[in-house]
């Protein structure tokens, strides 16, 4: 579940997907209504959240929020924050509520993520919001989504949050074209071309997702996204899908709504040309890869009118490899942009 509590941000990076600026002034879900959805969600069973924007930590009423969480018997509680705003109070009530928290830092080199983020001096700041966090010892994870104007130091950044940041559990991403995303240049071909869908990709799948791929979709299933005006989507990056709005109808009409249903059970088969795709059930989906709602994502080079991906023939390989790998191979959780990059 990604709950966004605000459109506004104090930073104004080139690439975001929720359009978020420092302008964004009052569009924010008032806290009776944020209240009714807690208490909607916690009745719906849902236990683990992310509370996002633009940035969450401009929400003044933020910590209430969490305290509503806690008390309302959520397990998970992420807190993704550019942490430029962290204070030490904030990072005690975090520990102490149980929080774990995700930035993102784009680069090991201050002017870099600065041009990134189109702020000066926030590098600095986010080292220190996650310097502190650590020093409080909250669960930390970091993503670096790649630009062309990062993607020569990706190594580099990760090596940084690694070992000089000390936080082990990273994450690439590439640019998603939403919002501001849409108007980034691709990174150059070759940074992405062995990571493209292959068929290594796609034998690392367990078999409780492929049998969620069977009748449903593999990312969003079981996701909702509420927007800070009370917008519902199935994913924070495909707004074109709007299943309804908190502010209009009770989460249990939304639960209960075609639209949601529709959006859930989006499995390959309703997909352009992956509906004849021998490989359906394994392939992992991600909507904002593709040029249409019922398009085929982009980053497939696959072609199963000819059996033909990257130049080779994927069946043959198929049988050498099924053979010899079990079905569960366990989760890729650090993964280069083969479309299982996961902010929640
Ligand atoms: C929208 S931000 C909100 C939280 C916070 N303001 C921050 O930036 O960490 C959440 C994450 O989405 C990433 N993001 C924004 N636009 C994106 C896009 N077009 N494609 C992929 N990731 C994107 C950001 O880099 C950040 O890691
Ligand atoms: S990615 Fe995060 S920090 Fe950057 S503008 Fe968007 S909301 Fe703000
Ligand atoms: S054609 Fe579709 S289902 Fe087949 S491998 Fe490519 S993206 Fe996956």
């Amino acid at each position: 579940m990604w709950l966004e509590l605000t459109r506004s941000c104090n930073l104004n990076c080139i690439h975001c997907y929720a359009e978020a600026t420092p302008n964004e002034g009052g569009s924010n879900l008032p806290f009776g209504d944020i209240r009714k959805v807690i208490s909607e969600l916690a009745e719906a069973g849902c236990s683990a959240i992310q509370l996002t924007g633009g940035e969450p930590l401009l929400t003044p009423y933020l910590m209430d929020i969490i305290g509503l969480l806690v008390e309302a018997g959520f397990k998970y509680i992420e807190l993704f924050s550019n942490l430029t705003l962290l204070t030490d109070d904030q990072a005690s009530v975090l520990k102490r509520y149980g929080v774990r928290v995700a930035t993102s830092i784009y680069a090991s080199e201050g002017a870099v993520h600065d041009a990134i983020t189109r702020t000066k001096g926030g590098f600095e700041k986010t080292v220190q919001g996650v310097q502190l966090l650590r020093s409080y010892g909250i669960p930390m994870r970091i993503a670096v989504i790649v630009l062309p104007l990062n993607a020569e130091r990706v190594e580099e950044t990760v090596t940084f949050v690694r070992e000089e940041l000390g936080v082990e559990h990273v994450t690439l991403g590439p640019v998603l074209p939403a919002g501001r995303g849409r108007e980034v240049p691709p990174v150059p071909p070759d940074w992405w071309r062995p990571k493209l869908t292959s068929f290594a990709t796609l034998a690392c799948i367990r078999k409780e997702d492929f049998a969620v791929r069977l009748h449903g979709h593999s990312c969003w299933y079981g996701r909702l996204c509420i927007s800070p005006n009370g917008d519902v989507f199935p994913c924070p990056f495909v707004r074109n899908w709007l299943i309804g709005n908190v502010r209009e109808q009770s989460l249990s009409t939304i639960l209960r709504s075609d639209s949601l249903l529709r959006a859930w059970g989006l499995s390959k088969d309703r997909i352009e040309v992956c509906r004849d795709c021998e490989f359906r059930y394994m392939c992992f989906d991600c909507r904002a890869k593709a040029p249409t709602l019922f398009g085929k994502p982009r980053d497939c080079t696959y072609d199963p009118y000819t059996g033909i991906g990257n130049g080779v023939r994927w069946r043959d390989q198929t049988v050498a490899k099924v053979d010899q790998t079990p079905l569960a191979v366990g989760k890729t959780t650090l993964h280069k942009g083969g479309g299982q990059a996961c902010y929640a």
